[in-house]
């Protein structure tokens, strides 16, 4: 038998990227590739990358750069790209860096086996086509070892909103639903794997409308479907556009137990000439809205959200905006940005906003978001939460894990309870993460 080629992958950018990763490696583990931990012991590297805010590809170039003396130790190493800068630069990043053996693009993984052995005879490949079939389809039947409590699980993909600022409708192409059939028998494979916790991702996972037996399913539907797993305790789903929010969907936060109180629902800005601009089809009003209804669904929701600030227009007033629908709806967790042009989308053309002033907002949006961060997290204190423990922590004893509200809670515990939910106090609110103590 020969011994195992080594593969390394990093990853960049969102969820989706973790989780094809993963893909990705079960597709190459076909090939006898074995994953290690870094880049000096590979026999082929996997850089996949994340294109959605700036210089992104000039910092994979600069990686790449780095690879430079691994390949001159060993002259075998493969080196190559994937994700959305190998779907956007394409063939000029093996212009660019000679170094580079392959590109893939997102919606081509599974035909990595083929073109890791094409790599292996001395050949360069590439691939950054939108092919009609599911990527994930053809991926080899890997062997399934045990895992840990929680896993990504991608339902749809691609994103037609075509928000004015953003890269993903060029990069991951048009939106597209998996099949629900295929959805429930990966996710009861991760259960029988120790999975606990499922969280559903898609650029625009609310917009779900995958075939199901009768027809078409929204997302609603097949977290119904889902929560009849035995031994699937928990659902998670992201990220959300507002205009997709169906009313099953938000019944569901208030009726599916296994539906984790938890919702991250970006609206960018709250000044409705800067909505418009931005191409999100709502208004500020409406937003706010639709967060009523949620919440009068389920009130305990943790609202989390995206939010790009200097967006080509914004002016002193239009951010006040947001600053006031910030405080009306009050964020547990938010994920703030400063705009930067990516190429080719409509907001390029556009005039910026003034470095500094741009800088200046963001600090400020940044402050205020904190702040409701930080009162949301004080707030858990005193009461009950469900924790699933995924890992030990720093200090002896202690286990870590996520909370029904993703919360981080550090909790003194037996290992036995690594991959189980077990009820918790919550005694303290620290910087970053929650203390708390078996009930
Ligand atoms: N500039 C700044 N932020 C951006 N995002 C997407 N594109 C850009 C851009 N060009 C942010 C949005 C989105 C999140 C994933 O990244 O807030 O919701
Ligand atoms: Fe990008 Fe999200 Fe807008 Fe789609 S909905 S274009 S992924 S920001």
């Amino acid at each position: 038998m020969t011994a195992p080629k080594k593969l390394f992958v990093k990853t960049y950018g969102c969820q989706m990227n973790v989780y094809d990763s993963e893909r990705m490696a079960e597709a190459l583990g076909s090939e006898g590739y074995e994953q290690v931990g870094s880049a000096e012991e590979a026999d082929m590297i996997l850089l996949n990358t994340c294109h959605i805010r700036e210089k992104a590809a000039e910092k994979v170039y600069s990686e790449l750069g780095r690879f430079r003396p691994l390949r001159e130790a060993n002259p075998d190493l493969k080196i190559g790209v994937a994700g959305c800068v190998a779907q956007a630069e394409g063939e000029e990043i093996m212009r660019r860096q000679p170094l580079v053996d392959l590109v893939v693009g997102p919606q081509t993984y599974h035909r990595l086996p083929a073109m890791a052995r094409a790599v292996e005879a001395g050949e360069k490949a590439l691939d950054t086509d939108f092919p009609e079939e599911d990527k994930f389809l053809h991926l080899p039947k890997a062997r399934k070892p045990k895992r840990g409590p929680t896993a990504f699980l991608t339902v749809q993909e691609g994103c037609d909103k075509f928000c004015a600022f953003c890269v993903v409708p060029y990069t991951r192409g048009a939106e597209v639903s998996r099949p629900v059939d295929r959805l429930i028998r990966e996710a009861r494979e991760l259960v029988e794997r120790g999975v606990r916790e499922i969280t559903l991702l898609g650029q625009n996972v609310n917009a779900y409308h995958g075939e199901g037996p009768d027809g078409e399913w929204g997302l609603a539907r097949l977290i119904w479907e889902l929560a009849e797993i035995d031994g699937l305790d928990r659902i998670r789903f992201t990220t959300s556009h507002p205009n997709d929010m169906e009313d099953a969907l938000i019944e569901a936060h208030g009726t599916c137990d296994k539906l984790m109180p938890y919702l991250h629902l970006p609206v960018q800005s709250g000044s409705d000439k800067i909505l418009k601009a931005m191409n999100r089809k709502h208004t500020a009003e409406k937003y706010v809205q639709l967060i009523e209804r949620i919440r009068a669904a389920r009130p305990d929701l943790l609202l989390s959200g995206d939010f790009i600030v200097g967006f080509p227009g914004e002016t002193e007033e239009d951010f006040q905006a947001t600053l006031d629908l910030v405080k009306t709806v009050s964020y547990g967790q938010a994920y703030s940005f400063k705009y930067s042009a990516r190429p080719g989308t409509p907001a390029a053309e556009k005039p910026m906003v003034d470095e500094a002033v741009a800088n200046d907002r963001l600090q400020r949006l940044q402050a205020l978001l904190s702040t409701q961060q930080k009162a949301a997290q004080d707030a858990m204190v005193g009461r009950e939460v469900s924790v699933l423990f995924e890992k030990t922590g720093r200090l002896d004893g202690q286990l870590v894990g996520k909370s029904d509200y993703l919360h981080a809670v550090h909790v003194v515990a037996p290992k036995t309870l690594l991959g189980e939910i077990a009820k918790v106090r919550i005694v303290e609110s620290g910087p970053n993460s929650l203390k708390g103590e078996l009930i």
